[in-house]
């Protein structure tokens, strides 16, 4: 009997097409299974899952999956899966490192560009009637060549961030679990910080690329809001829990950060309201590796994993 797939919402069309010279595969409509009930109810009839992570991939979803053998996520973050739940049930799990890492690097330089120098703002100020011709006063913003770059998670994207704003001409500081070779150090002139204190201290713009775990969960707080100069940035393309996303909107309505560019949310499609009215602050709808290249090779990468499991590869030969 042919194999069957679950891709939970419509990707790009040529991935499905790729998996369908293979599989039987079934497509739901979006949104349908970031229900968990309605994943519990499917699973039992598939080989493998392509889950979004929008998609609550829990403990009683995979114990369901009687015929499960791989789950191969449309994104490189998989905290939407309870891994170690699928590793007892000997189902692999897959995720998609590297290849949106440039995708998700330009998109944190444009948020970066975008909040410095108020672009946002400037926009709705025209729109609105306002434009009244030059001013010398008018919408001051944040020079990225010769400011300092805070980087928390120095993984592929922050990396990738980082080659790109030292093109800009930004000094680079980091934060991560631990410190990076001197052969990637150097060429970045990056300079490590233990403390995300420090880092926060002495950053022009802080931005986020580490994965969502408990230790980072609510990382950026009030107490690290409170330390960041009253002009820095905050930028995340990571994970919405990362920031405490209710002392933000206040650090911004009360003017103790400088602004902020957040694409990610901690309860996803649920934005704080406060946030949404906050001043200084571009917020997006989780974009960062939205462009056509990149999804596409997510979800190649992704169909490949399961093509790989379902005829039989070594896990080992597919990425985690
Ligand atoms: C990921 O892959 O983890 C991104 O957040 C979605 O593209």
């Amino acid at each position: 009997m042919n194999k069957r797939v679950l891709v939970t919402e419509p990707i790009i069309p040529s991935v499905i097409d790729t998996l369908k010279e293979h599989f039987e595969v079934e497509v739901g409509e979006r949104g349908t299974y970031n229900d968990e009930q309605a994943l519990i109810d499917a699973i039992p009839e598939y080989d493998a899952l392509l889950p979004m992570l929008s998609n609550p991939v829990t403990v009683d979803v995979i114990n369901a999956g009687k015929n499960l053998k791989i789950i191969a996520n449309h994104a490189v973050g998989y905290n939407n899966i309870d891994v170690e739940a699928a590793h007892r049930q000997n189902v692999h799990v897959a995720n998609t490192p590297g290849v949106l890492s440039d995708s998700c690097a330009e998109f944190t330089m444009a948020l970066m560009l975008a909040v410095g120098r108020r672009l946002y703002e400037a926009q709705r100020h025209l729109q609105d009637g306002n434009f009244d011709g030059w001013d010398p006063l008018g919408f001051l913003g944040m020079e990225l060549q010769g400011s300092r770059l805070g980087i928390i998670g120095m993984g592929r994207i922050g990396q990738a961030v980082a080659r790109r704003a030292r093109a800009l001409g930004m000094e680079i500081l980091y934060h991560n679990r631990s410190r990076l070779a001197a052969d990637i150090e150097d060429p970045l002139s990056a300079e490590y910080c233990e403390e995300v204190a420090d880092l926060a201290r002495r950053a022009d713009v802080l931005t986020l690329h580490c994965p969502l775990t408990e230790e980072t969960t609510h990382l950026i707080d009030n107490r690290i809001l409170s330390i960041m100069g009253e002009d820095t940035i905050l930028i995340n393309t990571a994970r919405g829990p990362v920031v405490d996303e209710a002392a933000l909107a206040e650090a911004l309505h009360e003017g103790k950060i400088g602004g902020a560019g957040i694409d990610v949310f901690e309860k996803e499609p649920e934005v704080h309201p406060r946030l949404k009215t906050a001043p200084r602050c571009l917020l997006t709808p989780h974009i960062a590796s939205a462009s056509h290249k990149t999804r596409e090779a997510i979800g190649m990468l992704a169909a490949n994993a399961i093509i790989g499991i379902l005829q039989g590869a070594s896990p080992s030969d597919i990425p985690n």
